[in-house]
């Protein structure tokens, strides 16, 4: 693969990509860990994005590992100072994730699709996680998203095979990182300034999993269940042998219906 992550420097460098504060490394252990440490040395603040092109320790949600090697992928922290009540922050993970997806299908024309919470598949398989973290520094309240893309492995590992997938496996050519960043920013920049509960409609309209059955993995339980709807709190209503519960912190796994 062509390393383009030089354009991606460069780019940070020399162009005022909106207002923000873009950080690229050659490396680091995890962009959302090193966000907190800027963050608590107040080096950063709100609009600072850090992208590094590998991550030595990428960190997935539920503290699993999230593998970032160099070269092929997007792997970033936008930092904000949200402007709502922190009941209302989980609308800021739903609004990621329909950034990327909406970035992605301009810049590859594939249709990207949403499951609860924040991944975005394409054709069924993961291609973006995203992980929401919160810092506060001097009595103020900080958000890190950190967004992770699959953007130009040509193959993923035997046990991710099924699971996983990137874009350029996807369209069968590879993907400007660069552009997809400067995509993603855009999206997001634009979806910010007018962030209210309504982002929840557009998530659902691009969820992939309604009606599907769904295999729920909540605190150390995993049990079947069907997935209903998404409610007003970000939450996962789901049926469960005709009795709805409301998922608030775990993942499910989609158990496609074959068509
Ligand atoms: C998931 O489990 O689906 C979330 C994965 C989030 C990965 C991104 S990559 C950039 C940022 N830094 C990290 O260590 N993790 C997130």
């Amino acid at each position: 693969m062509n390393n383009d992550f030089a354009s991606i420097a460069e780019f940070a460098r020399t162009t005022a990509a909106g207002h923000f504060n873009i950080i690229s490394l050659a490396s680091i252990d995890s962009t959302n860990r090193y966000a907190k440490l800027l963050l608590s040395k107040k080096k950063i603040s709100s609009s600072a994005v850090i992208l590094a092109d590998e991550q030595t320790q990428g960190k997935g949600r539920l503290n699993r590992y999230w593998a970032s090697p160099p070269g092929v992928g997007l792997w970033m922290s936008i930092v904000v100072e949200p402007d709502l009540p922190a009941t209302q922050w989980f609308l800021l993970t739903f609004m990621s994730a329909v950034a990327v997806a909406e970035a992605i299908e301009r810049q590859t024309g594939l249709e990207a699709q949403l499951k609860w919470p924040n991944d975005v598949l394409i054709r069924r398989k993961k291609t973006c996680g995203i992980l929401l973290e919160s810092a506060s520094v001097e009595q103020k309240s900080f958000l890190i998203i950190g967004i992770g893309v699959n953007v130009n492995q040509s193959e993923f590992p035997d046990e991710l095979r099924d699971k996983a997938t990137s874009l350029a496996i996807e369209t069968g050519k590879e993907i400007s990182r660069l552009e997809l960043f400067t995509e993603i920013l855009l999206r997001f920049d634009q979806l910010y300034s007018s962030l209210d509960s309504s982002i929840m409609r557009i998530w659902k309209k691009k969820a992939a999993f309604f009606q599907q059955r769904v295999t729920v993995t909540e605190l150390n339980r995993e049990f079947d269940a069907m997935a209903l709807d998404v409610n007003d709190d970000g939450g996962l209503i789901v049926d469960v042998q005709g009795v709805h519960r409301t998922i608030y912190a775990g993942d499910v796994q989609i158990q496609w219906r074959q068509i």
